[in-house]
C-alpha cells in the first residue's frame, strides 16, 4: 500500500503584532492534516521564539536562502499562507520584489499557481494609502486569496493591537476550499 504524505503548507510570517502568537496558526494547521514549514521574513524573525516555532512545526524555521552546497531544499508546497502579512511586505510582494528567502517564494510559488492565502494585519491608517489598495488589487487578479473585507480581516485603529483575536482559521478555510 502507498502512503500519502501529508500536504505542505509553507507559513509566511513577516513582522507584525500577530507574528509572536504563530504557533496558535501552526497548531491548527497540524491538527488539520498540514505538514507545516516556517518561513519568516528576516525583520519577522525577531518576533518569533524560533525554537518554540521549530518544535511546533516540526522543522527547522528558514528565513535565507540556501548556500551553495547546502542540503536540504524545503519540500514542494502544496499551498502557503502568509499570515501575519505586513504592510511593508505586501507591497513588496505586489511589486515583484524578491529579496528575501520569503517573498522570493511568493514571486516563484505565486507564478507557479501555488494556492495562497494572505491574511494581512494592517491598520487603518496605513491601509488607507492608495498604493497598498493597489497591491491587494494586484495579489487578487494575480489568484491570491486575500482575505480582506467585511466578515474576514478589516483594518484596525493606529496603536491598537488585535493580537489576541487574529483570524488565523481564515486563511485554512480558504486553502481547503481551494483544494476541493
Ligand atoms: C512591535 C512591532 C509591531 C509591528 N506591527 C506591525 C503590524 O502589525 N503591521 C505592519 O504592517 N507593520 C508592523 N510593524 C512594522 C514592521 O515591522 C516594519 O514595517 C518591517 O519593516 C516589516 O518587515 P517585513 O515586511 O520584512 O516583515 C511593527 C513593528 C514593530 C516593532
Amino acid at each position: 500500500m502507498t502512503e500519502r504524505r501529508a500536504p505542505v503548507l509553507y507559513v509566511i510570517v513577516c513582522a507584525a503584532g500577530p507574528a509572536e502568537r504563530v504557533t496558535v496558526l501552526i497548531e491548527a494547521a497540524r491538527a488539520r492534516g498540514w505538514d507545516t514549514y516556517v518561513v519568516p521574513t528576516p525583520t519577522a524573525e525577531d518576533f518569533l521564539d524560533l525554537d518554540e516555532v521549530q518544535r511546533i512545526s516540526g522543522h527547522p524555521v528558514r528565513s535565507a536562502w540556501r548556500r551553495p552546497g547546502d542540503g536540504g531544499s524545503l519540500p514542494a508546497a502544496d499551498a502557503i499562507v502568509v499570515a501575519p502579512a505586513s504592510y511593508n511586505s505586501i507591497n513588496k510582494w505586489a511589486a515583484g520584489t524578491a529579496d528575501c528567502y520569503a517573498l522570493g517564494l511568493l514571486a516563484e510559488l505565486g507564478g507557479a499557481g501555488t494556492p495562497i492565502a494572505l491574511l494581512p494585519n494592517v491598520n487603518s491608517a496605513f491601509a488607507a494609502n492608495r498604493v497598498y489598495q493597489r497591491s491587494l488589487d494586484e495579489l487578487r487578479a494575480s489568484g491570491v486569496h486575500v482575505l480582506v473585507g467585511p466578515g474576514l480581516i478589516e483594518p484596525h485603529p493606529p496603536r491598537t493591537d488585535n493580537a489576541e483575536h487574529f483570524p488565523w482559521h481564515l486563511a485554512l478555510d480558504a486553502l481547503e476550499r481551494s483544494r476541493r
